[in-house]
């Protein structure tokens, strides 16, 4: 049997492990370092910090994992790939250099510019007096991006030319030479495409996901790592979703193969549906947390089995269930995103037959940081599958915090 270990402490990390744990090749999979939510048989945890990157590659070693899979992107920028790879560990996940397409924004504007694959305008700037130049050259709404890791926080849109004028003084009075990514505003609907990515170019995609990154309902509020997330998105053809494949994904992989920087792992593609077509937002290097927990409870084959002939780029028969529609909805601390507030009560979920249920911050049963789990229900639709996760959240007796309106979109193009 078959011992895989996973990277990472949040409810992706929760679903990914219980998405190995399906495979019948797979009786063991360890979570470093996990969470105390995460009690399922055959899950194990061990209490390494995922930038322990040789922390991680000893215990590897001393378990004899078969396969080594990470969920979030710090490791992976870090280069924990590279380091797994040359102690001869098989591992799931870009390399150093390919992770650059999250860590660094100006490295994935330059490739995406290089070969002309769709994306916003963007200009990267060193200096105060270049950036001037580039916010009267777009006009408004400017997009600003601070290059680096940014957690989701280094992204500004501006409205107003007082407003931005003053963002860009703020920042070169800090750092003169601060290097910044000046965008054009792309005005259009948000989807995110997740597609695994093998050796010798051999893919799949899994089906699209919406994730609701602003706190409160109606996506009033500051923005989140993600309050929700629903799948597939069926507001959107198959013709939409093969053109930002073909358009957009693919033209990624093969630039970065061409590059010498072959990309294998995760590739998550941000997508703007723009009146010119689909246009690149974004790419990360990983799965999106909530959109893990509705995208991979959709995968019918054995996960193992795909993501092992994925890095041996042999030929691969993924299947993608077609008939239900996924919605997750995460509860968080009161205060979230800013003060998240710890020691609420986490509920115990007993009626879990139709529900996947995905811990993240929990320490010793009650609530130890910001999002604190998803709930997640499946139903020939989303407005069955909406009110049937609703349905178990409202039963709950919790101080834990939620969006009431998570799959919405969905939900109005159903009933319109
Ligand atoms: P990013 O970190 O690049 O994903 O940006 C975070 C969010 O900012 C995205 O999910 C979009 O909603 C928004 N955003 C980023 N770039 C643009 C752009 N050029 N035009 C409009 N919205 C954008
Ligand atoms: N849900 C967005 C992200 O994981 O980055």
């Amino acid at each position: 049997m078959k011992k895989v270990l996973v990277i990472g402490s949040g409810a992706r990390e929760h679903t990914l492990a219980q998405t190995f744990l399906r495979s019948e090749a797979v009786d063991t999979v360890i979570v470093a370092p996990g969470n105390d939510g995460m009690t399922d048989p055959g899950l194990r945890r061990e209490s390494i910090a995922v930038t322990d990157l040789i922390g991680l590659r000893d215990l590897a070693l001393l378990e004899a994992v078969d396969l080594t899979f990470v969920g979030n992107e710090e490791p992976l920028t870090l280069g924990i790939v590279d380091l797994f790879q040359s102690s001869g560990i098989s591992i799931f996940g870009p390399s150093k250099v390919a992770a650059q397409l999250e860590g660094s924004k100006s490295f994935t504007k330059n490739l995406l510019q290089k070969y002309a694959i769709p994306t916003a305008q963007s200009v990267t700037v060193n200096s105060l007096d270049t950036a001037m130049a580039v916010l009267q050259k777009f006009g408004l709404p400017i997009v600003f991006k601070l290059d680096g890791l940014a957690l989701g926080k280094g992204v500004t849109i501006l409205t107003n030319e007082l407003e931005a004028k003053n963002y860009l003084n703020d920042l070169y009075v800090q750092d003169a030479n601060a290097t910044l990514v000046i965008e054009e505003y792309l005005d259009g609907v948000e989807f995110s495409i997740f597609s695994l990515v093998g050796k010798n170019g051999v893919v799949t995609h899994a089906p699209l996901a919406q994730d609701h990154k602003r706190r409160y309902d109606e996506d009033k509020g500051p923005n989140t790592g993600g309050m929700g997330a629903y799948s597939p998105v069926n507001w959107l053809s198959e013709e939409i979703k093969a053109r930002a494949i073909s358009e957009l994904v693919l033209p990624t992989i093969d630039a970065m193969a061409q590059e010498g920087t072959p990309f294998t792992g995760v590739l998550y593609t941000g997508v703007m549906l723009t009146k010119e077509g689909p246009k690149v937002i974004e790419f990360n290097v990983r799965f999106g947390d909530p959109e893990a927990q509705v995208v991979l409870p959709q995968y019918t084959g054995d996960f193992y089995e795909l993501v092992t002939q994925l890095l041996a780029g042999n030929q691969i028969h993924p299947s993608w269930q077609k008939k239900y529609v996924y919605v997750g909805v995460v509860l968080a601390a009161a205060g979230y995103p800013g003060n998240p507030k710890k020691g609420a009560i986490v509920p115990t979920i007993t009626d879990v037959s139709p529900l996947t249920i995905n811990y993240a911050g929990v320490k010793s049963g009650k609530a130890n940081g910001g999002r604190v789990v998803t709930i997640v229900a499946h139903d020939v639709n989303a407005t069955l599958a909406q009110k049937r996760v609703y349905r178990t959240i409202e039963n709950l007796d919790t101080a834990l915090q939620y969006r009431h309106d998570i799959a919405y979109q969905a939900v109005q193009h159903e009933n319109s």
